[in-house]
């Protein structure tokens, strides 16, 4: 499996500064709302024209997981020092790329246009796609990925969707207690591949219905994540553009979701067509019920619920890429009460390109917040190096 201390979100981390901003300012200053094109931003790119920088970096993603590789399995070793390097072609690059036109061929001619095949369908994890049928996979069953499960037409119709979220609502404290908590301020930790694996200082700022501000103080300079309410951005000090509106679809919906899901009481107002009818299924031995929602942008959310405590214990949401599908996880524990509401203390967020681990040790509810705290943030400043 791969060495995630190689991922993309590490490499500017390893890189001289002054290459990072030369790629992140001229972005940022004349495109400040519409998210830069991939053609904007790199320069070799012939098959996955004409999307967005994030989209881009997610079919990377997908493309790492799909072969179990770190960005240089097909890209040159010095990439990741410097980004530029990304656009040398090598070999298993150009494979990669006659993959992508493969797949693309293939679900054009076969099945319609629908992207029955992508590169997880043969690969799964590996270099090379088997040939040979394994008796092994046959007769054990292999360990369960909850994500994994879907609707069945003959799957439980109890407990409801209403159900579901009224024991939640329940658990964490009843929707008095959650209506009486309108905003909180809190102190933790971020550990992850953007922090090489150390925790660095974390401030986590809400206001309800829907406001929220994560600010990260990595070695290498302030990450931040913001939802106004309304729009939310991104600015990283480790991405390929240092300030990064979320797009309409899985960027906004999932910024809104998180936000919104600070204060959990309007839980049923927050998606639509709410589904049930997974069969039950377990996460580290609990039990879990599933269910579906659907963002306001068409992104599909997955929630999973303790079926003892009732308590939401992950949620996964799927971006689209013009390659398939790409995951991102929340799992919540260690639930605390603050101000007679319970509250996830750790949050592990996981993606296919990256993990980020976040406690919270210190959580103030109801304090007054200036609307400045959920204002477009700056562009992401790198650190110099030696004052790391
Ligand atoms: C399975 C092979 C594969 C893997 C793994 C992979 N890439 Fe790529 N990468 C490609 C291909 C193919 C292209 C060119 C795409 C095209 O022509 O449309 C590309 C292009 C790029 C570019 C654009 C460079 C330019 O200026 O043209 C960047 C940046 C990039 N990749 C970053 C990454 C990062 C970061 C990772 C690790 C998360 C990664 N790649 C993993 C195959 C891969
Ligand atoms: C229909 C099955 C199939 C699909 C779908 C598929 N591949 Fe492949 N891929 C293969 C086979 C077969 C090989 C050759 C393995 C070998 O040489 O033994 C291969 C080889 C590769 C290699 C070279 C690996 C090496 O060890 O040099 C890369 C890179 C690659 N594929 C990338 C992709 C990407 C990216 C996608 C999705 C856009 C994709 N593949 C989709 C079947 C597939």
């Amino acid at each position: 499996m791969f060495d995630s201390t190689l991922r993309w979100r590490r490499i500017c981390l390893g890189m001289a500064a002054p290459a990072c901003w030369l790629l992140a300012i001229p972005i940022a200053a004349q495109a400040p709302e519409k998210q830069p094109m991939v053609e904007e931003v790199f320069k070799n790119v012939q098959a996955l024209k004409g999307i967005p920088v994030n989209q881009f970096m997610d079919t990377m993603g997908f493309f790492s997981a799909a072969l179990g590789v770190n960005c240089t399995g097909c890209h040159v070793a010095e990439s990741l020092q410097d980004w530029s390097k990304f656009a040398e072609d090598i070999p298993r690059k150009r494979m990669a790329r006659n993959m992508i036109r493969m797949v693309e061929t293939v679900n054009k001619t076969q099945f319609g246009g629908r992207r029955a095949l992508t590169c997880w369908s043969c690969h799964r994890g590996a270099q090379a796609p088997q040939l040979i049928p394994s008796l092994a996979e046959q007769y054990n069953l292999p360990p369960e990925d909850a994500n994994a499960i879907e609707i069945a037409p003959d799957g439980p119709k109890e407990p409801t969707a209403d159900q579901l979220l009224d024991k939640y609502i329940q658990a964490l404290g009843g929707a008095q207690k959650l209506a009486a908590l309108t905003s909180f301020a809190a102190k933790g930790t971020m550990e992850g591949y953007d922090t090489y694996h150390m925790k660095v200082p974390l401030e986590l700022y809400a206001k309800a219905p829907g406001q929220r501000t994560m600010v990260a103080h990595t070695q290498n300079g302030d990450s931040s994540t913001v939802f106004d309410g309304r729009a939310g951005w991104i600015a990283g000090v480790d991405r390929p553009v240092r300030l990064i509106p979320m797009m309409p679809g899985a960027e906004l919906d999932g910024g809104k979701f998180d936000a919104e899901l600070s204060f959990p009481g309007r839980i049923k107002q927050m998606l639509n067509q709410w589904r049930v009818g997974f069969p039950s299924t377990t996460i580290d031995d609990h039990t879990v019920n599933v269910m579906q929602g659907t963002g306001a942008g068409g992104t599909r959310f997955k929630l999973f619920f303790d079926a003892e405590t009732g308590l939401l214990t992950r949620q996964v949401r799927y971006a689209d890429t013009p390659i398939g599908m790409v995951p991102t996880q929340v799992d919540y524990a260690d639930y605390r009460e603050v101000a007679g509401v319970k509250m996830p203390h750790k949050m592990v967020i996981t993606w296919t390109d990256g993990q980020a681990n976040i406690l919270l040790t210190e959580v103030q509810p109801n304090v007054a917040m200036d609307a400045g705290k959920f204002a477009k943030p700056l562009p992401a400043v790198v650190k110099p190096q030696g004052t790391r």
